[in-house]
């Protein structure tokens, strides 16, 4: 059995959480690999409606082990609300692990987070709040605190009895706000400690069992490829790699070990915060399918501004992600729509372009240039088949899967796992 590595393929929110939902059916583990709560997956299944921030989206498999990986920053207060929130719902988290590695969000790190957005002024990333970036840059800069040394009381003191003077030296000197009390924190996290202890694993000694159980593996992605610090529309990025190549890193393995890459592409696009995006839509159309297809920030509420399929940027991604596969999700929000039009190609400073523009100034002048469609206008909700999809539907499906050059193995046609038209087997 393979390794599937599951990631958006766009700017998140293309629909990961009911793709992974739906695939760790047959899973024997599913391991998240990177962001940390600034991630909503949404899944829809027998148990109800969830957003997860943290837990895998394989937690509701009879029998997948779910594992956050090193690759993810955790805020321990929101993961233990997510884990009581999902056994108030009757589902088992006995299964869930957390690797030893995996760096935790502090209290500072949310604080400035928002202080460090207020400073951007006009130029804010538009980023979550959630501590994220400052955690990300603790970790590399070699000051994060691990879960590792949650479990000793000792060592947590230490670490950050040695940190705090600086953070706090921040807050106060350059922010001009109150500084944090070394011993709140301290006192919290060893709750924290006691509470999340069961749950800390050398996780990637799980995974290399099941390697050699030949058991099913899925790596789960948070974001998409458009928010990848080296890739995506730099600064107006996340902090931790969202790509295929970001999963071997963020749970243990080596891209030896990879058999399958499913990109998840939503049939157009949606942006949530600051930043370039060549084919939004500030007109009618846009905002008829923000509302029709409810376009809001699982995470944060914000409305996610929405835009046709940029079929540059897809194949950017299927270049830099090695996808195997393909999944294309809410094709049924694309239902009413007399005319669609895909992005294939960018007109920068007069000139056409076919390549994603590395400066987010230069992809911000580029204007998109669009072939246009028919809309198939019939309701695809219910369809079970390809072949029973309406003839322009499909046509539109082979049209994208042209453009991204990767075969489609699944079109998504609405929020719940059986609302899914398989086209090509992914195991
Ligand atoms: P993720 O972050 O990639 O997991 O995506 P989000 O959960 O943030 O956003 C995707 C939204 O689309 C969720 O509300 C899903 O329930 C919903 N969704 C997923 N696939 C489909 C689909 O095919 N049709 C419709 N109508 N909704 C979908
Ligand atoms: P999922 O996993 C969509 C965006 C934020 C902001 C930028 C930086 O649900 O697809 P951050 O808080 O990470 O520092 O914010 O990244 N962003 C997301 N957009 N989906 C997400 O996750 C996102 N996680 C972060 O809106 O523009
Ligand atoms: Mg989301």
């Amino acid at each position: 059995m393979p390794v599937i590595v599951v990631i958006g393929a766009q700017w998140g929110d293309e629909g990961k959480g009911k793709v992974v939902d739906l695939l760790a059916e047959e899973a024997d583990v599913v391991t998240r690999f990177s962001g940390g709560d600034n991630a909503g997956h949404t899944v829809v299944n027998r148990y109800g409606k969830f957003k997860l921030h943290l837990v895998p989206s394989g937690i509701f498999s009879p029998r997948a082990t779910a594992i956050i990986g090193n690759g993810a920053v955790i805020n321990p207060g929101v993961l233990l609300d997510e884990i009581g929130q999902l056994n108030q719902r009757g589902v088992d988290t006995s299964r869930l692990f957390i690797s030893d590695r995996a760096h935790l969000v502090m209290p500072y790190h949310v604080l400035l987070d928002g202080l460090e957005e207020e400073s951007r002024g006009g130029k804010a990333i538009g980023t979550t709040r959630k501590g994220i970036g400052p955690a990300f840059a603790d970790k590399i800069a070699r000051l994060g605190i691990r879960m590792s040394d949650l479990l000793d009381k000792e060592v947590l003191r230490e670490r950050l009895h040695f940190i705090i003077g600086g953070k706090n030296a921040i807050l106060t000197k350059v922010y001009e706000v109150s500084p944090l009390s070394e011993d709140d924190i301290y006192n919290q996290y060893c709750r924290y400690s006691e509470q999340l202890s069961p749950y800390i694993r050398e996780t990637t000694i799980m995974l290399e069992e099941a390697l050699k159980r030949k058991e099913l593996v899925l790596l789960e992605g948070a974001q998409g490829p458009l928010l990848d610090p080296d890739f995506g529309t730099y600064p107006y990025a996340t902090s931790s790699s969202p790509l295929a190549g970001g999963g071997c890193l963020g749970a243990g393995l080596g891209p030896t070990q990879i058999n399958q890459v499913l990109g998840v592409f939503k049939a157009y696009c949606t942006r949530v915060g600051s930043g370039p995006m060549p084919t939004e839509l500030k007109d009618e159309i846009g905002h008829l399918i923000r509302e029709r297809a409810h376009e809001y920030g699982t995470t944060t509420g914000r409305p996610r501004r929405c835009g046709w399929f940029d079929a540059v940027a897809a194949r950017f991604s299927t270049r830099i992600n090695g996808f195997t596969r393909a999944a294309i999700t809410r094709l049924d929000t694309l239902d009413t729509l007399p005319r669609l039009k895909i992005c294939v190609g960018y007109k920068l400073d007069g000139e056409s372009i076919d390549y994603f523009p590395a400066s987010a100034t230069a992809l911000d002048r580029c204007q998109p240039v669009y072939e246009e469609l028919a809309g198939w206008q019939v309701p695809t909700s219910d369809i079970p088949q390809f072949d029973q999809l309406p003839p322009l539907a499909r046509q539109y499906i082979t049209r994208l899967e042209e453009l991204v050059a990767c075969p489609v193995s699944l079109i998504s046609v609405g929020m719940r796992r059986e609302q899914t038209i398989w086209k090509m087997a992914i195991l």
